[in-house]
């Protein structure tokens, strides 16, 4: 695998968790809290099937999403006296793949139990039996079936999606010292506020008393006063036929069950959000990518490709990686967040014409910053009849006079330093860490002149082609050291090396 595809899998792996962290509902268990089921058949040995069973209950379904359930095996014998030391066999069955967990003892304790944790990752159906050894034979208890569905709990559901449309609407009259609370009114509905001490556990206790009364047979108080179904004295809060008055009676509902562990019906909401969804077909893929990494339509080449399967289509996406036009829109991507760009004489001319990069480095690189201006008094002028040199601050010759264009050429390539440091890094399928560790820099002629190379110098790696369109666009990594147009102050036990950490360290950076 090309480490570009690692890199790639490493974002969007990094996305996919993010996403996830964000959506991923907690999954709880239904008809855990005293799910039971007792042996089949008569054992030959010891254990009464009768007595004996297994019980599932719920222990935690904390954020991370991952519901734990413990199974309890309790084995009898046909004395009614708690078997110890029995070796018991436990099995889950999911009914889908993966991502379900058993941890069991493998005997039961001095009280005839065994309590084994069973976890689920996804939702999921899990049938549970057990073997036990009953001296002749084994005696099968079970099944017992435990369901991990993603649903919310009915804190959660309040806060997430009854409190926003619904609720905060109330609060204003039906809080401690609100409307609906003042004497004589004795009003059972006062809410709590977020942030208060069990906010949602308060307020669904509250809730569900007033849900399970009814005006009339069949009609909740709770649904049927902010409804205007019956005198309320804070009127209609909630419109009837609105999507608020579907939440507050779907939630009413919930709270009018006696056995209300998640809620049937109660679609969780990463479900409901992804229900309508439908995936693009593979060649719409390949043209989403194409626009969006090399800003081009599907080619008729890519028109032509099968694609007829994900393999297919994941080659097409690496050949498109591997694209300069890919490369450009990474480096555009960096440039966004970088914006070194405003250091090149297209961006400085507009507003302030000068090389501001140049001007700044002036301790830095000296006199050798002008290498690149015309002749002149100093040798860094462009308009002899006046002195005023070119590209420095205030100048009034953005590009009237002798405009240096091998001086744009050098403040331009040392602009694009640090994004051909990026392009180097995606080009090479270099590590992303690079960036930042990275103990070279990028150069071209240009800026290696600057940085006081010259063609003699062992460094020098570039051709011969001495164009201005070939040099530019001539970036090969470079180590720096001390030179005399790039001077440093001996680092300590470095000595002269100039120190290099990737993006950090390029002057259009710093
Ligand atoms: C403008 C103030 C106001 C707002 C807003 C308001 N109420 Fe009321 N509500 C009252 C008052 C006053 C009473 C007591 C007199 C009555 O029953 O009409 C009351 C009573 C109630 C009762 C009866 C409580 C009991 O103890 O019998 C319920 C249930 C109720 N409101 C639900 C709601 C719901 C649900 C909302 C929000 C969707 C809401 N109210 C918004 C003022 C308000």
């Amino acid at each position: 695998m090309s480490s570009k595809v690692l890199l790639l899998q490493r974002r969007v792996a990094l996305l996919t968790t993010l996403a996830l962290l964000g959506a991923c509902p907690p999954l709880v268990v239904d008809g855990g809290a005293d799910a039971t089921a007792e042996g089949e058949g008569e054992g030959n040995g010891d254990v009464d099937v009768d007595s004996s069973g297994l019980t599932a209950d719920r222990v935690v379904a904390p954020a991370d999403g991952l519901a734990v359930v413990s199974v309890t095996v309790v084995v009898v014998d046909r004395a009614g006296a708690p078997v110890t030391g029995r070796a018991v066999q436990l099995t889950a069955t999911s009914s889908t793949t993966g991502a379900l967990a058993l941890t069991a003892p493998e005997t039961t304790a001095g009280d005839g139990r065994l309590v084994a944790r069973l976890s689920a990752l996804r939702p999921t159906t899990v049938t549970v039996t057990a073997d036990v050894d009953d001296g002749v034979a084994t005696t099968r208890l079970g099944p017992l079936t435990v369901t991990f569905s993603p649903c919310l709990s009915l804190e959660e559901a309040f806060v997430a999606d009854v409190w926003g449309p619904v609720f905060s609407r109330c609060i204003g009259c039906h809080n401690e010292y609100g409307l609906a609370v003042t004497p004589p009114t004795a009003n059972r509905h006062v809410l709590r506020f977020p942030g208060d001490v069990d906010f949602a556990a308060h307020n669904v206790d509250v809730l569900r008393s007033l849900a399970r009364q009814d005006v009339t047979p069949g009609l909740s108080l709770l649904l049927a006063l902010p409804t205007g179904q019956v005198g309320h004295s804070g009127g209609v809060v909630i419109a009837p036929d609105s999507p608020e008055e579907q939440v507050l009676a779907t939630f009413v509902e919930r709270l009018r069950r006696e056995d209300d562990v998640c809620g049937e019906g109660a679609v969780a909401p990463l479900e409901a959000a992804l229900a309508d969804l439908s995936l693009l077909s593979r060649r719409s893929t390949l043209a989403r990518a194409r626009l969006a990494l090399a800003s081009q339509p599907l080619s008729p080449a890519d028109e032509a490709l099968p694609l007829a399967t994900d393999e297919e289509l994941d080659a097409a996406l690496v050949a498109l990686l591997d694209t300069p036009a890919a490369a450009n829109r990474v480096v555009a991507i960096y440039n966004d967040w970088l914006w070194t760009d405003r250091f090149t004489r297209e961006v400085t001319r507009t507003t302030s014409g000068v090389n501001q990069l140049l001007v700044r480095l002036a301790a830095q690189f000296g006199p050798r910053r002008f290498y690149f201006q015309p002749e002149g008094t100093g040798g860094q002028q462009c308009d002899p009849a006046t002195d005023v040199c070119c590209g420095e601050a205030g100048s009034p010759y953005p590009g009237s006079c002798v405009q240096p264009t091998a001086g744009n050429n050098a403040a331009d390539s040392l602009a694009r330093e640090p994004l051909e440091l990026v392009r180097h890094v995606w080009s090479e399928g270099l590590p992303v860490d690079t960036l930042a560790t990275g103990d070279f820099t990028m150069a071209n002629p240009y800026t290696a002149i600057l940085y006081g190379f010259n063609p003699q110098a062992p460094e020098w790696t570039f051709d011969d082609v001495n164009t201005a369109a070939n040099d530019r666009a001539e970036f090969h990594p470079l180590r720096l050291r001390d030179t005399p147009a790039n001077e440093l102050v001996a680092q300590p036990g470095v000595g002269d090396r100039f120190p290099h950490a990737g993006l950090l360290t390029p002057h259009a950076v710093m």
